[in-house]
């Protein structure tokens, strides 16, 4: 793998988080989930997590200036030197703009796109069944992928969580946001000839060997 910095692009719900934790493994390099963090920090009650929470809750996005530093410092950390995931960042073209001054600064390429598409009418089963390891954060489906054991984690036995935002308001508006400020990334990345367009609609497992075996060549 060439790139130094992969994204995941995709509508809430299309497997970003689930690949994108499959690849991290692979390759042995960290997933920077904006969305993972800025939960953290609202769990934690910091000034970030309660200004976030309100935007969170609504289903509309975080303002770019706050998950821009947000990025900015995680991806300083020593364990993002050989390269990192961007999974839910960048989401608008700000963002987007962003990152490619970052990757400039620190004299590294263009970023690899992985675009994860998926048909609109399985979003929401995906994301209200989705449910969420407290403890090392394994992702299930109640309806597609289930836990042996209903409500705990098969690997180490942690309560699942049923995330605040995956309400079916809540996710319209997410969709919503998806369309209008995050989908014109599509075309930003194809003009940039990084673009590799993924077919969310198959098995997890199918897409992820699919992912390495790309990733493994590009
Ligand atoms: P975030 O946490 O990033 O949510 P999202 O983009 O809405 O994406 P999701 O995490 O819901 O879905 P996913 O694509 O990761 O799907 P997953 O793999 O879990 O962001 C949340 C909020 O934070 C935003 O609304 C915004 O407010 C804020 N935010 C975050 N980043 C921001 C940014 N850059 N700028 C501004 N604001 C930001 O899979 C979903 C379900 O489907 C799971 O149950 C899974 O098991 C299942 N599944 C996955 N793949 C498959 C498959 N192939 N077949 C069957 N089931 C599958």
């Amino acid at each position: 793998m060439r790139a130094h910095a992969l994204i995941f692009l995709g509508a809430p719900g299309a497997g970003k988080g689930t690949q994108a934790r499959e690849i991290a493994r692979h390759f042995a390099i960290p997933q920077v989930s904006t969305g993972d963090i800025l939960r953290e920090a609202a769990r934690k009650q910091t000034p970030l997590g309660l200004a976030a929470k309100a935007n969170m809750e609504a289903g509309e996005l975080v303002p770019d200036e706050v998950v821009c530093g947000i990025v900015e410092e995680r991806i300083g950390e020593p364990d993002c030197q050989n390269g990192f995931i961007l999974d839910g960042f960048p989401r608008t073209i700000v963002q987007a703009q962003f990152v490619e001054r970052m990757l400039q600064a620190k004299g590294r390429g263009r970023p690899q796109v992985l675009d994860i598409e998926v048909d609109e009418d399985l979003l929401l089963k995906r994301l209200t069944g989705r449910r969420t390891c407290s403890v090392c954060g394994e992702i299930y489906n109640v309806y597609f992928n289930p836990p042996k054991v209903e409500g705990i984690c098969d690997k180490d036995g942690g309560k699942l969580l049923y995330r605040a935002d995956d309400n079916e308001e809540t996710i319209r508006q997410r969709v919503q946001a998806y369309h209008r400020q995050t989908s014109p990334l599509i075309e930003f990345y194809r003009a940039q000839g990084v673009l590799h367009e993924v077919d969310g609609n198959k098995e997890p497992e199918a897409i992820a060997k699919g992912l390495v075996e790309f990733l493994s060549q590009a």
